[in-house]
């Protein structure tokens, strides 16, 4: 094996790094000059841009995501640009898709969707992608998050079905028929305690939603139900061990918890409510 495959193993490794051997794959592919299969135990090295690969390796020290470092995540079918102004898509959000997809049969409903906090565009997008005559409006507070996520409606070829728009989701006055949104959720204590991929790299106003982490269902629970059409539902992610508080919340909304969705560790992560 090559000394510097060797050393940057050593490196990744002393750094506690989860996976360092699929790492340093992904990070020698990023760096390949033809993008050549990377073969750890019999590498070409004259095949990779060192300069980009020490670049990055330093970067996963520094303990960034893989993500961020080659601006790539893969959500749903698609891949999304990614950078430090945005969340890295997280897998469990796709049961948001899931879950729409299970309450909308038919694909080819004139739907009305507002997004809220829609960080890279990943939801807005995917939708826009299964609901082709669906019209979208994806809302975030943050400028730099929303030129990311235009970035990926244009890379995927839909924003002629969606409005980006920068703006408080308590200012919104329309009506939609379906809200989906994957709020900040983490206490400010799980945030301070967060992996460092998470807290020095991924942006705190994505991730904390007030010192409990319930504030944003609480805001939702006040006013979704004026933004909701007849027969509307609203779809949202909830934070490990939230979904009782989330209950409560929402008793007096105006909205009926219609289905409880499990991730993959088992743990209550998609809330679903329609509108009575
Ligand atoms: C957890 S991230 C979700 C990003 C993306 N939807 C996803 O699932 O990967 C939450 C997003 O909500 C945005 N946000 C925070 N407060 C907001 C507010 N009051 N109104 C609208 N968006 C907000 C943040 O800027 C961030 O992009």
């Amino acid at each position: 094996m090559n000394n510097l495959i060797k050393e940057s193993l050593k490196k990744l490794k002393q750094k506690n790094i989860n996976n360092p051997e699929l790492d340093l794959r992904i990070l020698l592919k990023h760096a390949s000059k033809k993008n050549n299969e990377i073969i750890l135990s019999n590498l070409n090295i004259d095949s990779i841009d060192t300069a980009t690969f020490k670049k990055s390796l330093q970067k996963r020290i520094n303990r960034q995501s893989i993500a961020k470092i080659i601006n790539n995540k893969s959500f749903w079918k698609y891949d999304f640009y990614v950078n430090n102004f945005v969340l890295d898509p997280r897998p469990e959000t796709e049961l948001i898709i899931e879950q729409v997809l299970t309450i909308y049969k038919n694909k080819n409903q004139k739907l009305k969707i507002l997004d809220i906090g829609t960080g890279s565009g990943c939801i807005a997008i995917s939708l826009a992608k299964e609901f082709e005559n669906a019209s979208i409006t994806a809302i975030d507070i943050s400028q730099k998050a929303l030129e990311v996520a235009v970035k990926n409606s244009k890379i995927h070829n839909c924003g002629n079905q969606i409005q980006f728009k920068l703006i408080d989701f308590k200012n919104i006055s329309s009506k939609f028929d379906l809200i989906v949104s994957n709020p900040p959720y983490l206490t400010n204590d799980q945030f301070n305690n967060t992996d460092p991929e998470v807290k020095n790299f991924e942006p705190k106003l994505a991730l904390v939603g007030g010192d409990d982490g319930l504030k944003f269902y609480r805001e939702y629970s006040n006013t979704l139900h004026n933004l909701m059409n007849k027969k509307a539902y609203f779809v949202c992610e909830i934070g490990i061990n939230q979904r009782q508080d989330c209950e409560v919340i929402f008793q007096n909304s105006g909205l009926d918890l219609i289905n409880i969705t499990h991730d993959l560790q088992g743990i209550d992560r998609i809330l679903s409510f329609s509108k009575i």
